[in-house]
Parts: structure tokens; sequence; C-alpha cells
């Protein structure tokens, strides 16, 4: 349990992935003298150019996998456990590979849960919007001016976001599945003893250090294919890219974040939706335009019209319940996430265009 900030050790499990390393960079920067652990199986390609960074804020790496009791379970004491590891392409496990997802995100979880339990540390986790069902959202879209908008209403659906009253009935992907598995359990060790928890569940987050790829982190894809001059489709309802999705920087994510570890007794026990909000949404093709102007290139976008499993027409988040309990609220804009994020890119485009070319 963390009782002074200033002197914990923090534990961030993904911790060399795109949101762990900022998390841990941002606490080690807000904190000094806390001890900052990074653990990280380094299955995400690209995680390892965290390495360095990591190193040279003073952040401990542990190579370790969550899938594995003993890994957690040899780890020193610890106050707080930030749990950002996991496969997080909703795209996973179809086909192949649903056993990663499901050690990685349910079983890792369970792993995690046994060293929160043992320290009685205080957990936040890492959830998603892909909690909410994917069929029951989908059916209440249609299309107008290219693209999706909420036709009809529902409870915890209106055109300003989805909101924690969403039903929860109906498949959700095998990545928002094991997501939601996890929170239950979550629940129970809350519960059983006595730990302090924390549950965020996030829509997209985007910004520097995101290994974007045609799955997962679709910023900086659309980014790095706008500056490589590289193929780009819509995929699936009709290819045209009417899919509206919102975008929170991961710098309001981290200001989140860090407000929960350091408030952890006013936040115990609560779950929420947290994303970049209506004011940060977009269709994807006036993505395109953002990156066309952010990159000052024009690429021809191709057109996929094959339906993508479980792929969702529309997610805005309605951050009330978040902005209500804690004051905080998404500060930095589409034009933030996207400036941010080429810049970045342009930055290490050597390194990078190994991994996201
Ligand atoms: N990026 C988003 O848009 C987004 C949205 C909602 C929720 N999330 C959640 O936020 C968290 C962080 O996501 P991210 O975007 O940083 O993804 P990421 O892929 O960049 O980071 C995840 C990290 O976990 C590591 N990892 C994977 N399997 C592991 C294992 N078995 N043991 C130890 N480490 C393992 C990877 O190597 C990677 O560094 C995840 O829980 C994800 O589900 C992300």
């Amino acid at each position: 349990m963390i009782t002074d900030p200033s002197r914990s050790t923090l534990l961030i499990t993904g911790g060399a992935g795109f949101v762990g390393s900022s998390l841990a960079l941002r606490w080690k920067a807000r904190h000094p003298k806390s001890e900052v652990i990074a653990f990280d199986n380094l299955k995400r390609r690209g995680s390892e150019l965290n390495l360095g960074r990591l190193k040279d804020a003073g952040i401990r790496f542990v190579h370790g996998d969550v899938r594995s009791a003993e890994d957690l379970l040899g780890l020193p004491r610890i106050d707080a456990m930030i749990e950002c590891s996991a496969e997080p392409s909703v795209m996973a496990g179809y086909g192949a590979g649903a056993r990663y997802v499901v050690d990685t995100n349910l079983l890792g979880t369970a792993n995690c849960l046994e060293l929160v339990a043992r320290d009685k540390a205080d957990l936040v986790f890492l959830s998603t919007s892909r909690v909410y069902p994917i069929a029951a959202l989908n059916n209440a879209m249609s299309v107008r001016d290219g693209r999706f908008e909420v036709q009809q209403p529902m409870t915890g659906l209106t055109a300003s976001g989805l909101s924690e009253d969403f039903p929860l009935t109906g498949v959700r992907s095998l990545y928002g599945a094991t997501k939601l598995a996890s929170e239950l359990l979550i629940a129970e060790y809350a519960q059983m003893h006595g730990v302090r928890t924390v549950i965020d569940r996030c829509g997209v987050i985007a910004g520097p250090w995101q290994m974007g790829k045609t799955d997962q982190g679709f910023v900086l894809l659309w980014l790095a294919r706008h500056h490589w001059n590289l193929p780009l489709s819509y995929t699936g309802f009709g290819g045209v890219g009417a899919q509206v999705r919102d975008v929170l920087h991961v710098a309001d994510l981290c200001d989140l974040v860090t407000l929960q570890l350091e408030n952890m007794e006013a936040q115990n026990g609560a779950s929420y939706n947290a994303g970049g909000g209506v004011n940060n949404s977009a269709a994807m093709h006036e993505f395109t335009g953002i990156s066309q102007r952010i990159t000052g290139k024009k690429i021809e976008v191709g057109s996929d019209r094959e339906d993508r499993p479980g792929d969702i027409k529309w997610y805005v988040t309605d951050n009330s319940r978040i902005t209500a309990a804690t004051g905080w609220a998404p500060t930095r804009d589409l034009d933030a996430v996207f400036g941010d994020s080429y810049t970045w890119l342009k930055q290490h485009d050597a390194q990078l265009r190994v991994i996201m070319a």
C-alpha cells in the first residue's frame, strides 16, 4: 500500500510497452526517490527500444513473464502495481494464438493478484473499452455523412459517449473477455485480501513511443504510412473509413493514473471508463485528413471491404463518471496527439523504420 508516494516501490508490468514505459517515466520524474520496476517479456516488437530510456531514468528493468507466478513472486516487496502487460490486440486469438491471449491477459492477471495479495499492494489495472459487447454496440449505429453515429440511444449510450451503464451481455472478443474476466478476479482478490484497486477501461490511447501496427495502435500506423509513403487501407464496414474512435493522449492517461495512485483511498474499488471523449473523436477517413495535415504528405488510401473480426463501428468514451469522481478530463486534443506522435516518429526515423515500416 502506498503511504508515501515519494518513497514508494512501484511495479509496472508491461513496463517496457507503450503505456507502461510512459507511466514508469512519469512516476519516476514526479517521485525521483521512489523505486520503479519495469517488468516485461519484450514480446511486443519495439518494446526493447524503451530499455535505454528506462535505464537512463533510473528505472530497474526485470525481464519476466506474467504467465510465470515465479517470475512475479521472485520480486522484492512492492507498494503498488500498475498492470499494463497484455496482448493488446482485439484481433489476437482469432484463428490461432488464443492461448497466448488467455494466458497473458487472464492468467497473468491472476499471477499479478497473487503478488498484490502477498504485499497488500495497491493495484491500478489497465482494462479496455472492449469489455463492452460488440453486437449491441454495432446494432445501435448507422452511417451519416461518411461516419457512423448513434442511431438508437440506449442505456449507457448517447451521441456523446458510452458510459459504464452500457449492458455487458454479449460477445466481446477474446481480448475483451480476458480483460472483463480479470476485472472480476480483481474484485474478488480486493475483497478477500483487503487490497485497494482501481480499474480504468480505456478506449484508444496514442502518443510518442507507440509501436503502431496493423492490428493495434492505429494513430502511429496512420502517421507511419504517410511518413514513409506506404500502403494503407480502410478495412471493413464497406471499406470507406466510416468507423469512429476517440483517442486519448498517453500524457493525459499518465495524469490520470498518477492522480489515482496518489489518492488510492478515495479511488478504492472504482471502475471507470477513461478515454479521449467526444471532442477527441473522428472517423477513420478524418484521421487521414489529420495525418495529411500533420505530415504534409498525401498517400492513396485503399479499400478493403471485408469486415475484421471484433471490429466495432463506433466507440466514444463518456468520461462523466471519472470526471465527477476525480476531476480528471483529457486536456490534449487530436492535433496534440498526432503532432507529438509525429515529432517522435521523425526523431527516431531510422530505428522505427525497421519496426513499423
Ligand atoms: N494502447 C491502447 O490503445 C490501449 C487501449 C485500452 C487499453 N490498453 C491496455 O493498456 C495496457 C498497455 O497497452 P500498450 O498499448 O502499452 O501495449 P504494448 O503492447 O505497447 O505493451 C504491453 C507490454 O506487455 C508486454 N507483454 C506481453 N505479454 C507479456 C507477458 N506474458 N509477460 C510480460 N510482459 C508481456 C509486451 O512486451 C509489451 O511491452 C494493456 O493492458 C492494454 O490492454 C491499451
